[in-house]
């Protein structure tokens, strides 16, 4: 049986900053086999991992990410806002995190952050990214924008993708086959057993989003998800071992 992959989402971002090289380490340290990040890029076309648009939020920056240049945007700190502890962290790039996890085995899924603003190009950036890493079967590339998603396939059918969405989707597999996905990035309330059978039977996987609560983790892998992507992957990892996973 295929072991249920344990994406850390955002690294192991309750202990750590999200999407920082100390999240990401953190994250194999707590057994994670998969890293959940998010993409998005500079002004100089530089592929950067933060969750928002702007910096605000997770950085002592300001504005939008697409208005700095990549020399620009390392020197935010992106450790402090989270804990003294972190103070010194920088945005990583996307680069900087296939470099790292490259010879741990790791399932890496990329999501594209390209749902409110449409970055010229990122498709071909990462993908050729991951194609000059040698990464193309450790990487799934997901998005909320599926017309993203397809662009992906078309330009690289070898990398898998996932549709994100969050609840109410009729027949997610046979919507997922008119993509071309092969997995289905879903809310975790959006999964019930026999939805994950019929995806199955399609050759279609879940990877549910974000569990973080240990009755809904064994819920989840009762029902026999491929992978769950949560903040926790240490009480993930505990439990894939208990329940036999
Ligand atoms: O990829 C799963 C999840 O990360 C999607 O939502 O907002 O956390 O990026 P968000
Ligand atoms: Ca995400």
């Amino acid at each position: 049986m295929t072991p249920i992959i344990n994406f850390a989402h955002r690294g192991a971002s309750a202990v750590c900053p999200e999407n920082t090289m100390a999240a990401f380490r953190k994250a194999l340290e707590l057994g994670a086999t998969g890293i959940e990040t998010d993409v998005q890029m500079t002004k100089d076309g530089s592929l950067v991992l933060i969750h928002d648009e702007t910096l605000r939020r997770t950085t002592n920056g300001q504005g939008f990410v697409k208005d700095y240049t990549w020399e620009e945007i390392r020197e935010f700190d992106a450790g402090a806002w989270f804990n003294e502890d972190f103070r010194g962290e920088r945005l990583p790039s996307l680069e900087e995190l296939l470099l790292l996890t490259k010879n741990h085995g790791t399932v890496i899924n990329i999501e594209l952050k390209n749902g409110i603003i449409q970055y010229p190009g990122l498709e071909e950036k990462v993908i050729a990214m991951v194609q000059s890493l040698g990464m193309e079967d450790r990487v799934v590339l997901s998005s909320f924008n599926h017309y993203s998603l397809v662009k992906c396939k078309a330009l690289a059918p070898e990398i898998r993708t996932g549709i994100l969405y969050m609840e109410g989707l009729y027949k997610a597999w046979e919507y997922a086959q008119t993509v071309g996905a092969d997995a289905l990035h879903a809310n975790k309330y959006a999964v019930l057993p026999e939805w994950v059978e019929e995806a199955k039977a399609r050759g279609i996987v879940y990877h549910p989003f974000t569990v973080n609560d240990p009755q809904e983790m064994k819920r989840l892998i009762a029902a026999k998800v491929a992978g769950i992507i949560t903040d926790h992957p240490d009480l993930l990892n505990q439990l894939l071992q208990t329940e036999g996973a």
